[in-house]
């Protein structure tokens, strides 16, 4: 079983203590980032194992490994000599291991580590990409027998993670560490053990004098409570969202909280992905059971599907893949998520007799305008591009106008419900409101899909206009428990729903 190891990088020997006791319970092992200690401290790190009580990784990174150690080599070997000494005979008071660079060639250390049942962690960093041939150095970096050989490499592409991904496949069963660093590697920490990697290393993020973590690294609990890492194993199916940059989703909380309370063998990821051919191929690679899509790849994934149901057809869009014998069968959830939320929050079974405004014409005004065109509403589309307000006015009979005061004109006819469904005002960009020529009266419904912030400019100003207020977050619960049902074949357990 991979084991989670926290990274300290505190700047004393005791505040490392404190936060490595605020995690202990996650923990099977800690690594002492010396490089980030200050000078003074870094002469108490002998006694530091003892205290910590469980074992220790001694690591001094250097600045181009992407660590905080600026000066020598002489130094730095005296350092590591200094951890190394008068070593014990009980090991549990000596450096469980040493994590020594590829390129440092220090017989004395090796020796000293040797001796006193020190084991090596014989790395090689890139910062810059993940290198030709990962394979390779894995296998050459072996020095001696028991020796672990660690590579950490920070991907550019979801291509490069895919090769990581291949290379622990065809080293299997090698004891090995492997990790992509960054936002588009915190996949490996999530499945060190799929990857059959020995160790994944967390941050404490969430510690604002613990520098050094690089963006994508979890804490010890959100890999322990959130992604279920203990109970992944070799069994365990392999669900994920796919996006980019995808740096909000609330999607795996969703899924890893129902995989908990239903026991269900299953985990689910993040994959940012740069390009939506790189991630088709990854996904079979690791044998993906399933997947969300969001944004930009709802209409890219399209060509990819085997078989695809008469509403993705229609709306050439899908934001739910799963994986069958013929390949991926693709599924739009975001239509049913959408109406059931608004139809519920209006009391009414359909939007007959309702005039309506969709503000935007992107991929989820798509969903939108299909489903008021399905319950017999009447719709106006209202979008900066003008063009392609009316494509997706011009099938179901909508008006259309621009974002302009032509186009708010045209709203006097069409303010029962005004549905805002572009990402302007979604956060950070707080303060845009892509309907501002328009003064609610107060009578009408407003949504605004966006549900980070909970209030947009947009539902603030129609919140103190007296209208009736309503944000995306309940859409999107409830196009994930379709989407639950999807991938499992039953209903989302309403037990949960009355946690919620
Ligand atoms: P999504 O799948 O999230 O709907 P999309 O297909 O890229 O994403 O659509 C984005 C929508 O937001 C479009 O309606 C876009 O208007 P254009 O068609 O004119 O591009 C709208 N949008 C994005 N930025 C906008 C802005 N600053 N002002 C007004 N509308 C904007």
């Amino acid at each position: 079983m991979a084991k989670i190891c926290l990274c300290l990088t505190g700047k004393t020997i005791a505040r490392n203590l404190e936060v490595l006791e605020k995690y202990r319970k996650y923990l099977d092992m800690v690594e002492l980032r010396v490089d980030y200690l200050d000078p003074d401290e870094k002469f108490l790190i002998r006694r530091f194992p003892e205290m910590a009580g469980l074992p220790v990784i001694l690591t001094i990174r250097r600045l181009m490994d992407g660590g905080n150690f600026a000066g020598g080599e002489g130094s730095r070997i005296s350092l590591l000599s200094k951890g190394l000494a008068f070593a014990e005979a009980d090991r549990r008071h000596n450096f469980a291991y040493v994590d020594l660079e590829d390129d440092l060639n220090v017989p004395s250390l090796e020796e000293a580590a040797r001796t006193f049942g020190t084991r090596i962690i014989r790395s090689y960093h890139n910062m810059q990409g993940v290198g030709d041939d990962i394979e390779g150095r894995l296998r050459s970096m072996f020095h001696v027998g028991d020796e672990i050989a660690k590579v950490a490499v920070m991907p550019q592409t979801f291509d490069d993670v895919h090769r990581v991904y291949q290379a622990a496949r065809k080293t299997a069963g090698m004891e090995k560490i492997l990790l992509c660093m960054g936002h588009l590697g915190t996949n490996t920490s999530i499945l060190a053990e799929y990857l059959d990697s020995y160790l994944s290393y967390t941050a404490a993020i969430d510690e604002e004098d613990f520098p050094g973590g690089t963006a994508g690294q979890l804490s010890p609990r959100d890999l322990v409570e959130l992604y279920r890492f203990r109970d992944v194993g070799s069994q365990t199916k392999i669900y994920g969202v796919l996006g980019y940059p995808l740096k909000i989703t609330s999607s795996p909380e969703f899924f890893n909280t129902v995989f908990s309370f239903e026991k269900i063998d299953a985990v689910y990821v993040p994959f940012p992905s740069d390009s939506v051919e790189s991630f088709m191929k990854f996904a079979r690679e690791i044998n993906l059971s399933g997947a969300s899509v969001t944004v930009p790849y709802k209409e890219k994934v399209l060509p990819y599907l085997g078989h695809k149901t008469a509403e993705v057809e229609s709306l050439g869009a899908c934001n739910t893949l799963i994986a069958d014998s013929q390949g991926w069968s693709g599924i739009n959830t975001d239509t049913r998520g959408f109406s059931d939320s608004l139809l519920q929050f209006i009391g009414a079974r359909d939007f007959r007799k309702k005039r309506i405004t969709i503000v935007g014409a992107g991929g989820a005004a798509k969903a939108v305008a299909a489903e008021v065109f399905r319950l017999k509403g009447k719709a106006l589309v209202l979008n900066r591009t003008l063009i392609r307000a009316r494509e997706l006015a011009a099938p179901y009979r909508f008006a259309w106008g621009g974002l302009d005061g032509l186009g708010v004109e045209l709203m006097n006819g069409f303010n029962d419900i005004i549905i805002q469904t572009t990402s302007v005002g979604m956060a950070p960009d707080l303060e845009g409101d892509p309907l501002d020529l328009y003064s609610f009266k107060g009578t009408e419904v407003v949504m605004d899909l966006i549900y980070k912030p909970e209030r947009t400019r947009f539902l603030t100003r129609a919140a103190a206009a007296g209208c009736r207020i309503l944000n995306g977050h309940d859409m999107l619960m409830r196009q994930a428990k379709y989407q639950y049902s999807c991938f499992f074949g039953k209903e989302y357990p309403s037990k949960l729903v009355s946690r919620e």
